[in-house]
């Protein structure tokens, strides 16, 4: 049973490449055992992830990130079985939204700024989708 879950969530301290790299490191280290794939991706200070396989694996692995310090207010934005995967490529991707064409955030939000904690969960999976369709994401 494959499951996908997005949230959002805030980071801790105002971000910095060394937090980021630790956290990439531990999912790449961790998830390929996991069966889990998905995407992180970070706007400003925000925090925005989807997981994606076994509904036990993606629900344990989500609990112990809602418990790491580094972030808070992490909201769950989207839950749901799934039939196949969408991020499938990467153990766990990354995606700097400061980069990406505001155009095509004007096409899911109401501006031209990623605002997962107001936008529909919806809204913002399907902009990440057409991201990662669009854009080149390092396979990882
Ligand atoms: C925003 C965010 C995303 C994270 N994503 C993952 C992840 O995909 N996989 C993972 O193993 N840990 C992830 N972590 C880290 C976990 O919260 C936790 O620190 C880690 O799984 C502990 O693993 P370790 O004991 O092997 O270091 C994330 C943490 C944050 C703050």
């Amino acid at each position: 049973m494959l499951v996908r879950c997005l949230y959002a969530s805030r980071a801790a301290q105002p971000l910095n490449s060394t937090v980021l790299d630790e956290i990439l490191e531990q999912s790449r280290r961790n998830n390929p055992e996991l069966g889990v794939t998905g995407l992180l991706c970070v706007a400003e200070n925000t925090f925005i992830q989807v997981l994606e396989g076994g509904r036990e694996e993606v629900c344990d692995l989500y609990n112990a990130i809602v418990r790491d310090g580094r972030h808070e207010k992490v909201r769950l934005l989207v839950y749901e079985e799934i039939s196949e995967r969408q991020f499938g490529a990467w153990t766990m991707g990354q995606l700097n939204v400061a980069r990406t064409n505001p155009a095509l955030m004007l096409k899911y939000f109401t501006r031209s700024r990623l605002d997962p904690f107001e936008a529909p969960g919806r809204s913002t999976l399907a902009f990440l989708t057409e991201v990662v369709a669009t854009t080149g994401i390092t396979p990882r």
